[in-house]
């Protein structure tokens, strides 16, 4: 069975899991400037949210009531869909699992914020594993800062891929993303949160390059459009 990430800019990706279709922190068109489709483009059987912020929530709203998917996201980011009159959502918090039809999903700590657009409370920001029913293991860092806890995802069997913020100023940057792909290790890395706006200005080829000669590990560059298979 085969896993296709595909990116659209910034922290937003799709996921194709053997036909059930995935969207990551839905943040499109024109919202998104990096990214080459409108939420009206897109199509999602589960909607996950890593955090409240708007560079991740942005079209959640209009996404979840167009296509009736259903949405994963904290008690607090749930409460905010339903006063928006979202209704399809599943609440989860951090260190907990549950499988659904595409795989088990485990929300992981990140150290970040997570207020929501309208200044209400979205809870404490997370990470993303997902363990496919066919196997693969997918690792979404979420927005956050290098953290040790990283490690218990590594030493929990490693990810087959990790995507990892390497943008810095409001996230890790590509030093400690390198360090974060060793913790959780990671046998592949695609980047994410980077060039979006001017203070998370990167080049994700010197972000690869850095990967694969401190830490020996491959590194996928997406340009937003672009996918890969797991
Ligand atoms: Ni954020
Ligand atoms: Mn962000």
């Amino acid at each position: 069975m085969t896993i296709t990430l595909k990116y659209y800019g910034h922290a937003t990706f799709g996921i194709d899991a053997n036909g059930v279709k995935l969207v990551v922190d839905p943040f499109l068109a024109p919202n998104n400037p990096l990214a080459p489709v409108t939420a009206e483009e897109v199509e999602a059987d589960f909607i996950l949210l890593t955090h409240g912020h708007g560079d991740h929530v942005a079209d959640a709203i209009g996404l979840a009531q167009r296509t009736g998917a259903l949405t994963i996201c904290n008690f607090e980011i749930e409460a905010w869909l339903q006063n928006a009159g979202v209704e399809k959502t599943h609440s989860m918090h951090i260190g907990g699992a549950y499988c659904f039809p595409f795989g088990r999903l485990k929300m992981t700590i990140a150290h970040h914020g997570s207020m929501l657009p309208d200044g209400s409370n979205g809870g404490n920001p997370a990470g993303l594993l997902i363990t496919f029913t066919s196997g693969e293991r997918l690792y979404f860092s979420g927005d956050t800062a290098l953290t040790y806890d990283m490690k218990l995802i590594g030493e929990a069997g490693g990810v087959d891929l990790a995507v990892l913020n390497m943008g810095d100023n409001y996230t890790m940057g590509p030093d400690d993303a390198v360090t974060a792909a060793q913790f959780v290790q990671a046998k592949r890395v695609v980047p994410s949160h980077y060039n979006t706006f001017p203070p998370i200005a990167q080049d994700p080829y010197a972000f690869a390059a850095k990967l694969k000669e401190r830490a020996n590990i491959d590194c996928t560059v997406l340009d937003p459009g672009e996918e890969t298979t797991i």
